[in-house]
């Protein structure tokens, strides 16, 4: 069975005022009944298929994920907490090594954001079926998304030949490109996104990590084997941890390695990284606006309207977000969604 492992120790910034550091995006309910993250734990809830999931997130957000959890119905496996962020590569790293103690290193491990919304069917079925077999025969798996836009806000995979599996090989990453590097991308073909979701067996990324990040593995291999068991919770040890590099797992070993692959992925999905894409992935009314309950929405076209706290009342508003929470209102186009960061920062700026 596979090891399914959630990253869920990220701080998004850019769907203020609803994602707060408190309680960043994977924990907020922003399409359908579910949480991002809930929706990830329950993508990989059949246990036919799944080991219960490995969890790794800040030591903060420990109870939202045990509340989150419970409340979808899911059990865990393990909650590895993090003392402080040390990126993607680390909490790969830490989970591998926490896996490995329990099931050896033959298992497959698959590694899944958790701020991401996916629609399962048949063709998610079929990549991951594809990914199984490439991570079985010693390949790092990552799922390619075909992109629509110049998005600057995702990695971009290059694809080489096509394999018997289906899957390609990989000629190189584009990470987060600027958005000229990304119209050329689109305009030139044979790129996809990088969906930030992998498979690998565990010894495979054990090998790689020892190659090209052993300051990773050194770190969190002694973090974990200091860590401390409480209840539910498997505490990596501060002092090892700190010392482990700050990197991504795309920078660290994806990008590096020789033995990564793409399975080129038709699903739907999103990474929900701005209002903007919430409204793209959101049930929209007849004038396409996508309203949360609470609101009262008239002569309103192609908008956002959510709300977790006082009713909100729009009038005439066209590609507009506006969005409450409990303490703050953020109105803007949604054109410009990308900018919601630099808002957040001139508030923490503010005196
Ligand atoms: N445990 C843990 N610790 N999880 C983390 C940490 C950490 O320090 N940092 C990030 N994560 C989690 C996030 O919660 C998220 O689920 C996932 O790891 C990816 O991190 P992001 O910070 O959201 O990455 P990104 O969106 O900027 O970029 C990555 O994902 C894109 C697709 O959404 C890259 O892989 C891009 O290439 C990719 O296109
Ligand atoms: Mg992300």
């Amino acid at each position: 069975k596979i090891v399914p492992v959630i990253m869920a120790g990220g701080k998004g910034t850019r769907l203020w005022p609803l994602s707060r550091s408190a309680a960043p995006k994977q924990f907020m309910q922003l399409i359908g009944d579910y949480t991002l993250f809930q929706g990830t734990l329950l993508r990989v809830s059949d246990r036919d298929l799944y080991e219960p999931a490995v969890v790794v997130t800040n030591e903060q957000f420990r109870f939202l994920v045990i509340e989150q959890a419970r409340d979808a119905g899911v059990d865990l496996g393990a909650v590895v907490l993090e003392p402080v962020a040390r990126n993607t590569a680390a909490a790969v790293a830490a989970a591998a090594t926490v896996i490995s103690d329990v099931f050896g290193e033959d298992r497959v491990m698959h590694v899944l954001a958790s701020d991401h919304d996916i629609t399962v069917d048949q063709c998610y079925r079929a990549c991951n079926s594809i990914a199984l077999r490439e991570a079985a025969d010693g390949k790092l798996v990552t799922f390619g998304i075909t992109p629509f836009e110049p998005a600057t806000g995702y990695g971009y995979i290059e694809v080489g030949a096509a394999l018997a599996s289906g899957a390609y090989a990989i000629r190189r990453f584009v990470e987060k490109p600027a958005l000229e590097n990304a119209l050329k991308m689109l305009s030139a073909g044979g790129f996809y996104w990088n969906s930030g979701m992998f498979m690998f067996a565990i010894s495979t990324l054990l090998e790689e990590i020892a190659e090209h990040a052993p300051a990773v593995l050194k770190a969190t291999n002694l973090a974990v084997s200091r860590a401390v068991a409480d209840l539910d919770f498997i505490r990596l040890d501060s002092g090892a941890f700190q010392k482990c590099p700050d990197i991504s797992i795309d920078y660290a070993i994806m990008e590096k390695t020789s033995r990564a692959v793409v399975v080129p992925s038709a699903f739907k999905w999103s990474d929900l990284g701005s209002w903007d894409a919430v409204w793209k992935a959101g049930v929209r009314d007849e004038h396409e606006n996508v309203a949360s309950a609470n609101t009262t929405v008239t002569n309103t076209k192609n908008s956002l309207i959510m709300t977790r706290g006082t009713h909100l009342a729009v009038h005439g508003l066209e590609g507009i977000a506006v969005v409450a929470s409990e303490d703050a209102v953020y109105v803007g186009r949604l054109q410009d969604s990308q900018d919601v960061g630099k808002v957040v920062r001139l508030l923490a700026a503010a005196p």
